[in-house]
């Protein structure tokens, strides 16, 4: 794993972005796979600034996000159908059709081999975005989950309900299922970016950097990835006991160098 400690919120969007923007550079019609919640507002905001005024397209490409709620619709203000077309989708000019998210809707099993069945039809995911949660979760893979689990019905834990009631109204139905690809299937993404900020990240970053391999830690099966990337801002890396080993961007022109990689 490459792991980058970067100065803010902003420079880990910054990396991230610039990541994308490669991507897309050398292979137009790049397959995506995007994440919801707080951290990658930031990143998708990025990228609707490099799509304005650096024309990056994102014409040709296609997306698949990690997960959606069982039970809401797609034009559930709450659903991550909804999130992705307002935070991303209708910022720049992927096509709708390109994009997916799986079906919250569908009969579970069907949607769920459906959603395996398409990624593979566009040929993999080629960059696959990730957040953490603060028990170690990657898309809706709790604790527990299955190291080489496939795209399925999870049933979210108690923290996970909790973290993400601040979305929720008061008195507001809250799913307690979630369809999510699962930890084999991104695995299979040719390059994967972890993104995490903020001091609450702080030890499920050490646990999935620092510590075994773990279904306990289900972001520590990025251990096991070829090529992926861990960018954290610093309050996310405050429990890291080896930063001799990573990347720490301290200046400017390191953060350009970093892009320009
Ligand atoms: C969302 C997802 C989750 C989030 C994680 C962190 O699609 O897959 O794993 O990445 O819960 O959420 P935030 O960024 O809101 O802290």
């Amino acid at each position: 794993m490459q792991v980058i400690i970067a100065r803010s919120v902003a420079e880990v969007a910054v990396l991230g972005a610039a990541h994308c923007q490669r991507l897309i550079a050398q292979k137009p019609h790049a397959v995506l796979g995007l994440a919801t919640g707080s951290t990658p507002v930031a990143l998708y905001q990025q990228l609707i600034k490099l799509h304005r005024q650096a024309g990056l397209s994102f014409k040709q490409c296609r997306s698949f996000n990690l997960d959606e709620y069982i039970g809401l619709a797609p034009e559930h203000p709450q659903s991550y159908r909804y999130f992705m077309q307002s935070h991303l989708f209708e910022h720049i000019d992927i096509k709708q059709r390109h994009t997916y998210v799986p079906d919250g809707l569908m009969a579970a099993s069907a949607a769920a081999a459906n959603y395996e069945q398409l990624i593979q039809r566009a040929g993999g995911i080629d960059l696959q975005i990730l957040g953490v949660g603060r028990n170690g979760h990657i898309g809706f893979n709790e604790p527990s989950s299955s190291l080489v689990s496939r795209t399925r019905i999870k049933t979210l834990t108690c923290a996970t309900i909790a973290d993400n009631q601040r979305f929720f109204k008061p008195g507001e139905f809250q799913p307690s299922l979630a369809i999510t690809m699962g930890i084999g299937t991104i695995l299979q993404a040719q390059k994967i970016l972890l993104l995490a900020t903020g001091a609450t990240k702080a030890k499920a970053v050490k646990d999935l950097i620092e510590g075994p391999l773990s279904a306990s830690c289900p972001a520590s099966a990025l251990q096991m990835h070829a090529n992926s990337i861990i960018i954290i801002d610093t309050e996310a890396a405050a429990d890291l006991q080896h930063t001799e080993y990573y990347q720490q961007v301290k200046t400017e022109t390191e953060l350009l160098e970093n892009i320009n990689d």
